[in-house]
Order: structure tokens, then sequence, then C-alpha cells
């Protein structure tokens, strides 16, 4: 979406407020011994009470509310009550939603309890990656640059981004355009970042792949060696300063500065 007048904006600010506060809930929520069922029930109670509705059940008949993805899966994870939390997980959660007809979308990989598994690192570098790309967004910028700030920003810190799950506009509907923000510099993509242009910009930061496959479910992503992937996502309005983040109550911002 373009947004061109109050009303878009103002829509757009309360779907983001939704997802963003739903999500940040989730993840105060979660707890060793939990199934990531009961994460993803508790957060439907949440939505439910702003009026919202998730968006990958709405759009594309996704089997959850929210999607939960645990280690090894990388994101699209279907909240299960045989998946049970562990100390020392990497979970992802990312909360999609619709409210009174606008979209907002965010995401966020955290470890649960004690870092015994050593993720931290990983975690840190896709919040950090993700606030490095947000200060190289305003109006007439390449999209592939912003793929480029990321691949930079993972390389110098030893990792990868994923090629094949990317970002994307995001308004009336999930997905929507520009339909894709890629994770690396696509020096085919000539397209520039328009003022008042909603995008759902996220990171998705590896250990090692470079590629995410379908697990047998037909809808978890995971790597195939493997490795591990950290992502962090906003849904953010482009400016011609720095953008207007319409998820900022999810609590990233924090997140990054506690480390
Ligand atoms: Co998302
Ligand atoms: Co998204």
């Amino acid at each position: 979406m373009i947004i061109k007048t109050k009303k878009e904006l103002e829509g757009m600010k309360a779907a983001g407020k939704a997802v963003a506060i739903t999500l940040k809930k989730m993840v105060d929520f979660a707890q060793i011994g939990m199934t990531t069922k009961e994460i993803d029930d508790y957060g439907k109670s949440v939505l439910d009470s702003f009026g919202a509705h998730s968006a990958p059940y709405r759009d594309y008949k996704f089997p959850g509310t929210s999607c939960i993805s645990i280690n090894n899966e990388v994101c699209h994870g279907i909240p299960s009550d045989k998946t049970i939390l562990k100390n020392g997980d990497l979970v992802n959660i990312d909360v999609s939603a619709e409210l009174h007809g606008f979209y907002g979308d965010n995401g966020c990989s955290f470890i649960l309890g004690d870092d015994i598994h050593g993720h931290q690192k990983l975690v840190r570098a896709s919040l950090e990656i993700l606030h490095e790309c947000m200060d190289a967004i305003s109006t007439g910028v390449r999209i592939a640059m912003v793929g480029g700030t990321m691949e930079k920003g993972a390389k110098t810190r030893g990792f990868t981004t994923i090629r094949n799950i990317c970002g994307h506009g995001i308004g009336y509907r999930l997905h929507e355009d520009p339909r894709e923000v890629p994770c690396f510099r696509d020096r085919w993509n000539r397209e520039k970042l328009k003022k008042n242009t909603v995008i759902a910009l996220e990171t998705f930061i590896s250990t090692k792949a470079k590629f995410v496959h379908e697990a047998k479910d037909g809808w978890t992503l995971k790597t195939k060696d493997k490795s591990f992937v950290a992502q962090h996502e906003h849904t953010l309005v482009v400016t011609d300063d720095y953008p207007i983040i319409l998820t900022e109550e999810n609590g990233i911002a924090e997140l990054f500065q506690s480390f």
C-alpha cells in the first residue's frame, strides 16, 4: 500500500499496534514445558480482544493463528499440541492479522530460557541487521540496496541470508506490491521505494544456509543442512526520513537494547 489518506494511515497504525502487542504478549507468555498450540491459542485470544483476524488463516487457510517455528524450523511452523518447548530452544513467533480491512505483520526470534545451544550471537545479529536496514530505508532507496545492507550485515558477522523467502509490501492484503523485499542484493531488481509505501521488512539470517525447503506438512520451511535461522520483522512506512515503525510496540527495540 502507498498511504494516501489519513484514514489509511490510522487504519495501518491500528493494525500494526494489534499485531505488535499480540506478539509481545505471546513472547512474554511462552514458558518451558508449554506447547506451541497453547501459545497460539493465547495469541488468538489477544487478537480477538482487538477484533483482529489471523492473516495467514484468513488469506491462506493456514492451520493456526500465528506461525510458531522452533529450532531448525525457519518459518510458517504450525502450532501443535505435540511440540513442547524446551530450555534453550530457538523460537520464532510471527503474528500477522487484519483489523478493519488493514493488515499488520511482525515477527521475532528469541531464545527460551538459558542459551545452552549458543544461539545468542545469531539472534543478536538478526536484530542489529533489522535496525541497520531501517536506518538505510527512505524515499527513493532501491529495494536491492536494502537487501544488500542485510547481506553485508550478515556476512560481516560470519552469517548468511536466506534467498528464497523475503519481506513484502502490505496494506489491504498481507502480501502486496512490492511483492518482494529480498534479503540479498538482487541486482535485477531496479525498483525504488516510493514515499508512504508500507512494507513488512524481515531479516532471515542463517548460520550457514542460503535456501529453505518445505517440510512434509506442506507449510513449515526448514533448512536442509540443519543450520539455524533468526528472523525479526517490522511493518513500516517509508518516508523522506527514518521510517514510521507501525509495529514498534512489539518490544523488539527493548530486546535490542537489553543485549
Ligand atoms: Co511475518
Ligand atoms: Co511478513
